[in-house]
């Protein structure tokens, strides 16, 4: 006598909990499901039953069949899972890794400030070419060939003509190619020279500014300069006009600012001076203007060039310009 269709199941569904792995899921799935298989040829058998017979047993049967597939995959899954767990599987339940947010580096910080303040009294904003020619570099600025202020700026050749470009200067040349008075700009970017020491690094930030309109004097240039810096610092921060040279501007002056290191009693980061120097400036000499051809009998101008980093040393009280280029974590996020 043929076994009954719930003992087949019944014996189906032991033997699938039995079944150690998935190759012993697959032969029992072929033993009852198959083509040969002990359903299928149940399913076969019911086409010789009494008419009246079969659409109770095809339809117990197809429940049976519906029941074991359904099982068999679901064996199959739980295996597979169990296996590619290790490897691949996510564990949600595991707390996540945290990121540590990023923040802008303190010089590029004090760099926007200053465009900032600029910005607010009325300067455009421009930038210019790290890699610049000997002509715009120097030879533009009033410093031709063989000029002993070339030995001011260490420089790093590219080539006879082509330079890093030592200080921010050029961009005055360039800009005023292309925009006629009044101009009023300030530039920041990189700027290299072959330095190093506790207030000096081969590559640093400088901003430059010029200012060129009618009847501009050199009380203006004191006026903007004395109200950037007490925009930057605070109006009790000591600072001082030094008469200074620059071949492209006449006359000239240095600004300093009080040493916040040692409040003005000497130290090694302002030489014993009680003072550090932040920017050159002076007014627009003639023969940047005739390179130019801006009519010196019409306007008169004043530009300057300030050290970013050195303002960032002054407003934070660092003691080694080195530091910010360190990339020592413990350091950059103190600011
Ligand atoms: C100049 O570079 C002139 N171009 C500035 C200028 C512009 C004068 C426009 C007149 C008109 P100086 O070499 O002094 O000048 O540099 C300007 C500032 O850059 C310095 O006051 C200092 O703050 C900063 N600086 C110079 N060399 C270094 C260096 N190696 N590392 C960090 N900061 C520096
Ligand atoms: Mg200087």
């Amino acid at each position: 006598m043929e076994p009954s269709l719930e003992a087949i199941r019944a014996e189906a569904l032991g033997a699938l909990a039995d079944a150690a792995g998935a190759e012993a899921v697959n032969a029992l799935s072929i033993r009852y499901l198959g083509r040969k298989g002990v359903v299928t040829q149940y399913l076969r058998n019911i086409s010789s039953l009494p008419a009246e017979q079969r659409p109770a047993a095809g339809k117990a049967a197809n429940a049976v069949k519906v029941e074991l597939e359904s099982a068999m995959k679901a064996a199959l899954d739980r295996l597979a899972e169990g296996a590619g767990r290790p490897a691949d599987a996510i564990d949600v339940s595991l707390p996540g890794r945290p990121m540590a947010p990023g923040t802008r580096h303190p010089i590029t910080r004090i760099q926007e400030e200053i465009c900032d303040i600029f910005t607010r009294i009325g300067f455009d904003i421009a930038e210019g070419p790290e890699v610049e020619s000997d002509y715009y570099n120097f030879e533009a600025l009033n410093i031709p060939r063989d000029h002993p202020a070339r030995d001011m700026q260490d420089t790093f050749y590219i080539s006879d003509s082509v330079v890093l470009r030592t200080h921010t200067s050029p961009m005055q040349v360039r800009y005023m190619e292309k925009h006629r008075p009044p101009v009023r700009v300030v530039v920041p970017g990189k700027v290299y020279r072959c330095d190093s020491d506790v207030t000096h690094t081969p590559m640093f930030h400088q901003v430059e500014g010029l200012l060129v309109d009618r009847n501009i004097s050199f009380g203006d240039l004191k006026g903007v300069l004395t109200t950037f810096i007490h925009q930057m610092f605070d109006k009790a921060t000591p600072l001082r006009f030094r008469p200074s040279f620059f071949p492209f501007t006449e006359p000239s002056a240095e600004v300093d600012i009080g040493c916040v290191i040692c409040r003005g009693s000497g130290c090694r980061v302002c030489s014993q001076t009680g003072w550090l120097e932040i920017l050159g400036s002076g007014m627009v000499h003639p023969a940047v203007f005739e390179n130019v051809d801006i009519d010196t009998s019409a306007y008169s101008g004043f530009a300057f060039g300030m050290g970013v980093e050195r303002i960032a040393m002054l407003k934070y009280g660092i003691d080694d310009i080195r530091k910010f280029f360190e990339n020592d974590l413990r350091f950059l996020r103190q600011f």
